[in-house]
This record gives C-alpha cells, structure tokens and sequence, in this order.
C-alpha cells in the first residue's frame, strides 16, 4: 500500500505546477486514479460553425471588452456525435482521476452544457449545483433575429456517492464580499446565479488573449468556493491559463494541458510574471 503511494507520487510530481502540451486525455491517462482534488474544466463548446463574424473596425467598443470575433477554430468544431464521444472520454478519465472527495466543474453553453449534464448523469458523476454565470455587459446581437445570449452555465459535481465529502466552504462562500456582484450581499448565502463581468482587467491581457479567455474572478470564486489551500487543481483546457493562475494566486497547486503551444507561452508568461510579483512584494515587505 505505502509502495504504491510512492509511485503515485512520484507520478504525480512530474506534473504538478506545470502546462503540459498535449490532448488532455492522453495527458490524464497518466495521472494515478483519485489524485486530484477539484477539475475545472472549461472545453471547447464546439461552436465553430459558419462564416466568422467580425465588428466593422470603425465601431468603437468602449466598455464591449474590445474587438470581437466570433470564435472559428478548429479544435472546436466536431460532428455531434464526435463532440458526444470526445466529452465521454475526457469526462470518464476527469472521473477517474478526480479524488472522491474532490469535486468538478464544467463550462458551457446550451450548445454543449445538455451533452455534458446527460454524460455526467451516465457516468455517475453527481451534479452538485447548475451554476448560472449572468454576464451583464455580454456581446449585443448584431442579427436582432434573437435574444442577447448573457449567460453561461456551469455545471458542478462530484462522484463521492452518498456521502458527498466534497469541499465546499459554506461559511467563505456566505461571507464572500463580491463587490461587482449585484446579486450577492456579503452574509447573505450565495445563489446559483452569479453576476460576474466578462470584462478582463488589463493585467489579465498584459501578455495577449485567449479567444473564450474566462476572467480571473469567476476562476478565483469556484477555487475559494470548493477547495482548501494545496489542493491540486486538474485544468484539461489550459487556454491562456486563467484557472491555473488563480489556482497559483490562492495557493493552491494545479496541473495544466493544452494542444496550442501559443497559449502555453501565455500562459507561461502570466504564471512567471505573479510569481516575480509575489517576490516583490515579499521583499518589498522585508
Ligand atoms: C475554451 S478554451 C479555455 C480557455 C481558458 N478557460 C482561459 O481562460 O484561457 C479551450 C482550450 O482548450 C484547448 N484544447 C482543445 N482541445 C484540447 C484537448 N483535447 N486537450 C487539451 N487542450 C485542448 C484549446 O486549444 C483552447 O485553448
């Protein structure tokens, strides 16, 4: 049992605090079983149908987060029945790895979030709660042949049975004082919807863009909200890092994947440039 343990951590250690290049699942695979203690996972939606949509360049977007194009890629555009065994194989290994006490978290919108909820149902993962991100500055609808899309949904489970050891820090979460959030008051319990600007601060793009960038404040709530200080943090879906770095920023250790080696350097970049700051500021305090 102890020699075992042993493998596992030394399986273990070659990833921890690293973005590795490579298909997550591949990635996953060598992860020892129950190893991780929270997954966010923020996939590709597959959403890249059509002809890209691009703002004429003479409209200003003040306050609209900047020029916007709708998001046309490769690694988010599969058949239904690809995106449907692609989400079966990532999540069935996220299962695997994830500790029964642990928890996970999934990104989506009503193009991909039904797939995701029906696997985590055959799967057995439990959902915990569906969380609404309200996103009150989104995008207008440049057709008028439709509402304005201003949410997304995120899905949260766990897959410790019956006796739900999951982390979820209650009292935090009742006293989390969101300042942008008008829909939480400080002592008040936090409802499933959740009132977080989309809007990136200029330090998040300090070093460049991730195309579906999440901001850092979404990433900081669920972390403080559903893990303790050194937890490990599994992100499947690295992109420009925005999981990764709030795990870095709470103390908490993560593990990274992403196919793009352009993200990596971001996200590479964004990580180096808070641990030198976080040096700083100790010394500066010395
Ligand atoms: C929705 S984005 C994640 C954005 C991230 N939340 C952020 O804030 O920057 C998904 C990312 O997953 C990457 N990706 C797509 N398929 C992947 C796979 N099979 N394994 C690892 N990364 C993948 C894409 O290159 C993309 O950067």
């Amino acid at each position: 049992m102890k020699n075992e343990s042993a493998t596992n951590d030394s399986q273990l250690t070659s990833f921890v605090n690293r973005i590795i290049n490579g298909d997550c699942i591949e990635g996953m695979k060598k992860l020892p079983a129950e190893s991780v203690d929270l997954i966010i996972a923020d996939p590709p939606y597959n959403l890249s149908k059509g002809k890209p949509l691009r703002w004429n360049n003479s409209v200003k977007l003040n306050g609209m987060g900047g020029n916007w194009d709708k998001v046309i890629v490769d690694w988010d555009n599969m058949t239904f029945q690809n995106y449907w065994d692609f989400t079966q194989i990532w999540l069935n290994e996220a299962k695997r790895v994830l500790k029964p006490t642990g928890s996970i978290w999934v990104y989506g919108t009503y193009h991909n979030i039904g797939v995701t909820n029906v696997l985590f149902q055959k799967l057995g993962i439990e959902i915990i709660n569906e969380i609404i991100w309200y996103k009150r500055n989104s995008f207008p609808n440049l057709a008028g042949r439709r509402f304005t899309a201003s949410h997304e949904t995120l899905l949260w489970g766990h897959t410790g049975g019956g006796r739900r050891r999951y982390t979820f820090n209650y009292q935090d979460t009742k006293e989390m004082d969101c300042k942008e959030d008008l829909l939480k008051k400080r002592g008040k319990q936090m409802r499933t919807v959740w009132d977080i600007p989309n809007n990136k601060k200029p330090e998040e793009l300090r070093f460049g863009k991730h195309p579906t960038q999440k901001p850092l404040r979404i990433c900081e709530r669920i972390i403080l909200a559903t893990s303790r200080p050194n937890d490990l943090v599994l992100v499947p879906f690295c992109g420009s890092g925005s999981e990764c770095l709030a795990a870095f920023k709470l103390g908490r250790r993560f593990i990274g994947f992403e196919i793009e080696k352009q993200y990596i350097e971001l996200t590479n970049k964004r990580l180096d440039y808070e641990k030198q700051n976080k040096k700083q500021t100790r010394l500066s305090g010395d």
